[in-house]
């Protein structure tokens, strides 16, 4: 059995203008520390989706497994990215790590928790920014503390809900990296699963992508999972820029490059 299980999940939602089946018979499997990027359609569901995974959301039909236990709710060890940071905005940037280290992790005295969240602070290049609340800070800056309060909790799980899309290209690119860096820094497995509606971003970080698509009756917008792709270059990557055609799905993206490979040379997952 795979880490994370979604097995035949459905999901209708009662709007003002009808019923939306918006999950109908989702399933898919992530193995522990794989990175998993689900791109699709604008509305297709991913959101739900990926709600219903982290626990936030009960699904109508069907099941979610993770680490071979029913998810009921938010389990500990998983944190959440948000599209739009979720920052308690009467708390400084710092606050907002250490508040979410303290309650992941209360185990640890003061002294560790803080030393933590300066840390994570830190790594995302805040440190100059520490006290200033969210309505200081750019929205760039916001979304780096999001990710430190993320990362920081030290979760074996992670659920990003399109973390970068609000971001211009360029601190969207570096905050890409910077993301690589953290997880592959780890030295726990950190199984993550990501929505995004850039495939260049899902190439780049994740070890496979899933794409959601509305079913035939466009009408209820019905979604599902329809293959799943290998991306099989290893991770970190670091993107060259070549027009690659991915699979049947029709979506072009740039051609990846392993850190360390040599131009033309793209080593198998798990390779040299
Ligand atoms: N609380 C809700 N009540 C009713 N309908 C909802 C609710 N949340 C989402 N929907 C509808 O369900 C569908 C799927 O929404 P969802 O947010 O999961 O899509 P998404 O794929 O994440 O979209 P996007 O790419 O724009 O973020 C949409 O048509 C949306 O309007
Ligand atoms: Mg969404």
């Amino acid at each position: 059995m795979a880490f994370i299980e979604v097995s035949c999940v459905s999901k209708t939602l009662t709007t003002n203008r009808g019923v939306r089946h918006v999950l109908n018979d989702v399933t898919l499997s992530v193995d522990q520390g794989e990175f998993v990027s689900i791109v699709g359609f604008m509305g297709c569901g991913k959101s739900t989706l990926l709600s219903i995974i982290a626990g936030l959301t009960l699904p109508d039909a069907g099941e979610v497994r993770l680490g071979g236990e029913l998810v009921r709710g938010v389990r500990s060890k998983t944190a959440i990215v948000f599209q739009n940071y979720s920052l308690l905005p009467w708390l400084t940037a710092l606050e907002n790590v250490h508040l979410a280290v303290a309650s992941a992790l209360p185990t640890w005295t003061r002294e560790r928790q803080a030393t933590q969240a300066r840390a994570y602070i830190g790594k995302v290049g805040l440190a100059n920014a520490a006290h200033r609340r969210p309505s200081r800070l750019s929205g760039g800056m916001r979304q780096r503390v999001a990710i430190a309060r993320a990362l920081a909790t030290e979760p074996d799980v992670l659920f990003l809900d399109d973390p970068f899309g609000a971001l211009d290209a360029l601190t969207r690119a570096n905050l890409q990296q910077e993301l690589a860096q953290l997880c592959s820094a780890e030295k726990r497995p950190v199984t993550t699963i990501m929505i995004t509606n850039s495939v260049d971003e899902a190439l780049l970080l994740s070890d496979r992508i899933v794409p959601m698509t509305h079913g035939k009756d466009a009408l209820h917008s019905r979604s599902h999972v329809v293959e799943s792709l290998t991306a099989s270059v290893r991770r970190p990557r670091r993107p060259q820029l070549k027009p690659l055609r991915i699979g049947d799905v029709g979506l072009t993206a740039v051609r990846l490059r392993a850190r360390g490979a040599s131009a033309g040379q793209v080593p198998n997952r798990g390779g040299a």
